[in-house]
């Protein structure tokens, strides 16, 4: 059934309104109509993908602190954004009477200490960056594509951008980036074989309509809708198309109707066709929906994104450790169960002002490289299969995943017995099982409508274990 639909939704996006199939670089032009911007195709790089790396950093990034009081995003009551643990908000929350950001923003900086005085430290610490280093990390890691926030939403940009800002509070210097931050990362990051994205804040940005925001109302009522802002946001996306040619297009909170959004998506698809686009520009059309911190409990046919930083925060939080970041085993059960619903996992690293990822990321991104260097099969270019979650009737929980006719059984964590016997998977004939990163078959046998197969002695690798039952989905 889901795969029927899945299937359909392939066709229905490589097939022309006449019929033909085309690839998404035939299609252009595209016009600014929700029917034009629907027809295009997923890209099959993207729903192979899976990984992805995003990154926050910013100015947020050198005091690079939030409190940890709330370990799980509500969003919405008052205390939670008084006291949000999204560390590129402290902008907002320093602002917000009696809140713990403005505590401590006083005691390290004094009450005179603009936000705005953190770009040349920004921009003298930013100097130590070295773009091919985190590129390699990235690949190392096993992500396919990369997105970094080019705005976020103080308004500072991490390019030279041309685009003036009627704002006359902030010094011009202290707008954007002296390092052309987007272009070397971009450069760095192809180089490397990866895909870059870019992120952009179409929905705020704090030098048109500073808030602070402390209620739930006033996300909604902090958005800038002048002409002024729309104009603003439409020239400086622009810039990031025509400069960098993104192959993702990550916008953020909304985007001002005053900035045209259906031209915006128009104007990006007719110069990167096989280019995606988030959910969140306010209109009906995305390549991808985007949940944060938040996983779907079954498979979706529409494809989707899950973003989360490897802690509470998406900027870099030095007042996280150990304990609020997401252990290995849990990173890649999430990974593992995110691809089996048709998903990928954008997965963010918070970095230092200096460009220095945090040692605990680092350790997450090195498990996770080395889990999907031997089990990426089981992963990348896969589709979901009938059914995304299973059981062993020795109790382990599984994932499956499919490619072409071989079907991928992924066990989460240390297996419970010498066997696992897979509900609702019969044997056939042909099939051949094997465990990922172990040479020699298995032994399988029927028992009644399940699969019973001895595992290895040794088990290759950790966390998760993937049993390959190559010549299954016929
Ligand atoms: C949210 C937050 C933001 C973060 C983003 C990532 O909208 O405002 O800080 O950049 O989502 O998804």
């Amino acid at each position: 059934m889901i795969r029927g639909a899945g299937l359909f939704l392939f066709l229905a996006g490589l097939l022309m309104p006449a019929g033909r199939l085309c690839t998404a670089q035939e299609h252009a032009p595209y016009e600014p109509t929700l029917a034009s911007l629907d027809s295009h195709p997923l890209p099959q790089w993207y729903a192979g993908a899976k990984l992805g790396i995003f990154i926050h950093w910013g100015l947020y990034s050198v005091p690079g602190w939030a409190p940890l009081s709330h370990p799980s995003h509500d969003f919405t009551s008052a205390d939670y954004i008084k006291n949000n643990p999204y560390a590129e908000w402290y902008l907002n929350v320093m602002r917000i009477p009696g809140s713990p950001t403005q505590a401590y923003h006083r005691e390290h900086y004094g009450a005179n200490f603009s936000y705005y005085d953190f770009a040349p430290i920004f921009n003298r610490e930013s100097k130590k960056w070295n773009p091919d280093e985190w590129a390699k990390i990235f690949r190392d890691a096993g992500a396919r594509y990369v997105v970094l926030t080019t705005k976020h939403h103080d308004g500072f940009t991490l390019w030279p951008s041309t685009t003036v800002n009627p704002n006359p509070s902030i010094p011009q210097n202290e707008r954007h980036a002296e390092r052309d931050i987007v272009g070397e990362l971009t450069a760095a990051v192809r180089q490397q074989g990866l895909k870059m994205g870019l992120y952009y804040s179409g929905g705020y940005d704090w030098t048109f309509n500073s808030g602070p925001i402390e209620t739930a109302a006033d996300y909604e009522a902090a958005k800038p809708e002048t002409q002024a802002y729309g104009d603003y946001a439409f020239a400086q996306i622009h810039e990031l198309i025509d400069r960098y040619h993104p192959a993702v297009l990550w916008d953020d909170i909304d985007w001002p109707k005053t900035g045209r959004p259906m031209q915006v998506e128009a104007d990006y698809y007719n110069a990167v066709p096989d280019g995606v686009i988030d959910d969140r520009f306010g209109i009906k059309h995305a390549d991808f929906v985007s949940p944060e911190y938040q996983n779907l409990d079954k498979i979706s046919a529409k494809k989707w994104e899950e973003c989360r930083g490897l802690g509470r925060s998406f900027g870099y939080n030095r007042a996280e450790g150990e304990a609020e970041t997401i252990a290995p085993a849990d990173l890649i059960a999430l990974l593992v169960d995110i691809v089996s619903k048709n998903g990928n996992l954008l997965l963010d690293v918070g970095p230092e002002d200096d460009g220095t990822i945090p040692p605990v990321q680092m350790e997450r991104l090195k498990a996770l490289g080395a889990w999907l260097k031997q089990n990426g099969e089981a992963i990348y270019d896969t589709v979901p299969w009938e059914r995304a979650v299973g059981k062993t009737v020795e109790g382990d929980d599984l994932r499956f995943t499919r490619k072409g006719s071989d079907l991928y059984v992924t066990i989460l964590g240390a297996p419970k017995g010498r066997t696992a016997t897979i509900v609702g998977v019969a044997a056939r004939p042909g099939m051949q099982v094997t465990m990922l990163g172990h040479a020699e078959p298995l032994e399988t046998r029927a028992a009644g409508d399940n699969l019973q197969v001895t595992l290895p002695a040794h088990l290759p690798g950790n966390y998760a274990y993937v049993l390959k039952l190559a010549g299954y989905a016929q």
